[in-house]
């Protein structure tokens, strides 16, 4: 029994020395310390033994077991330290590989101008207001005082989901909509896509972005338009520019009229770029009209205000002097880079 406690130990020491995970460790310690282990079979045979020699046996076996719960004990911490180096190896940073270079975005030229318009109506009080582009044809036309069969629908013709619904062919119907909503003093615009039946060209886009502006309060006068809106443009286009207004005609508004300002390049000698005129037209504005108050639940007798709608896309291009609209809208990165 001595000589096989021996061998054991000598097996059992030449196993250890192959094994590298702790897995293989835990086996080793089942096949010879285990319940159905090694050791367990050979004391089985202590039985056999005479009184005097079971206690020497005993000791012996002991022993055994002693030495190779250390060596287990041993080898595990060894097989610890292994994993420790082999895991620091694994996530050493080299800092000397060069870094990933990302890209950076920037804002369209759109955006870059609508912020800027933004910026400046928030500057002076307004709010924001948003409105649906599947508008009713109530909100985008009728409201407005666009009978249905008026021939000013003409010009705005657009697509139809339904009979009464449409994409809205302007950023007007937003002021019906925050009437509705909100009591004056109001002081609102409202960005936003719009569509009209339009072929493409380097002026037009069936899609099209524009700017809606209100205000309706007590006592509201053209004179306060004509002050809101030169404040604008000396904002957009510098403290020189001037503006004028020439009549027009809007269903929505009366009076009515149109916005230019004195060309930023040529300062109003005339050039190319204001097609030799000295004057571009920025936008379309006027007074709201009494029947518009009163489909938004405003009193005219009590309230009055003025509306102003400008063409996002148009003002881009005089900004940045683009002669064609499809730009805006081709996502050509020789063209955006330049932003
Ligand atoms: N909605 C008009 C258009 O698209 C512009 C406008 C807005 C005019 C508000 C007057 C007042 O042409």
């Amino acid at each position: 029994m001595k000589e096989q406690l021996m061998a054991m130990r000598r097996v059992f020491g030449d196993r250890l020395a192959q094994v590298n995970t702790r897995a293989e460790l835990e086996a080793l310690r089942v096949e010879f310390l285990g319940k159905k282990g090694q050791l367990t079979t050979i004391l089985k045979q202590m039985g056999k033994l005479s009184a005097e020699e079971r206690p020497v046996m005993g000791q012996l076996a002991n022993e055994v077991r002693e030495l190779l719960e250390s060596s287990l004990a041993n080898h595990s911490e060894q097989i610890n330290a292994l994993e420790i180096a082999q895991r620091l190896k694994a996530e050493k940073i080299d800092i000397t590989i060069p870094g990933k270079k990302y890209k950076l975005g920037h804002k369209h030229p759109l955006s870059i101008v609508l912020d800027e318009v933004k910026e400046i109506f928030l500057g002076m009080g307004f709010s924001i207001a948003t409105g649906p582009e599947v508008e009713l044809d109530y909100y985008n036309f009728e409201a407005l005082n666009i009978p249905k069969n008026h021939p000013s629908r003409d010009t705005q013709d657009t697509f139809y989901i339904t009979e009464n619904i449409l994409l809205r062919t302007q950023t007007s119907p937003v002021q019906i909509r925050v009437m509705e909503k909100q009591a004056p003093p109001i002081r609102i615009i409202s960005p936003g896509r719009v569509y009209r039946s339009d072929a493409v060209d380097a002026t037009h886009s069936p899609l099209f972005n524009q700017v809606e502006g209100l205000v309706v309060d007590k006592g509201i006068t053209m004179g306060d338009l004509k002050g809101c809106l030169e404040a604008f443009a000396k904002r957009l286009y510098g403290e020189d520019t001037k503006i004028r207004l020439r009549p027009h005609h809007f269903q929505f508004t009366e009076p009515s009229c149109e916005i230019d300002v004195s060309c930023f390049r040529c300062g109003g000698k005339g050039c190319p770029m204001c097609k030799g005129e000295g004057w571009i037209e920025i936008l379309g504005a006027g007074m709201v009209h009494p029947k518009v108050l009163k489909n938004g639940g405003i009193d005219p007798d009590v309230y009055s205000g003025f509306a102003f709608g400008l063409g996002l896309e148009r003002l881009t291009m005089f900004r940045f002097q683009i002669d064609d609209l499809r730009l805006l809208y081709e996502n050509d990165q020789k063209f955006l880079n330049q932003f």
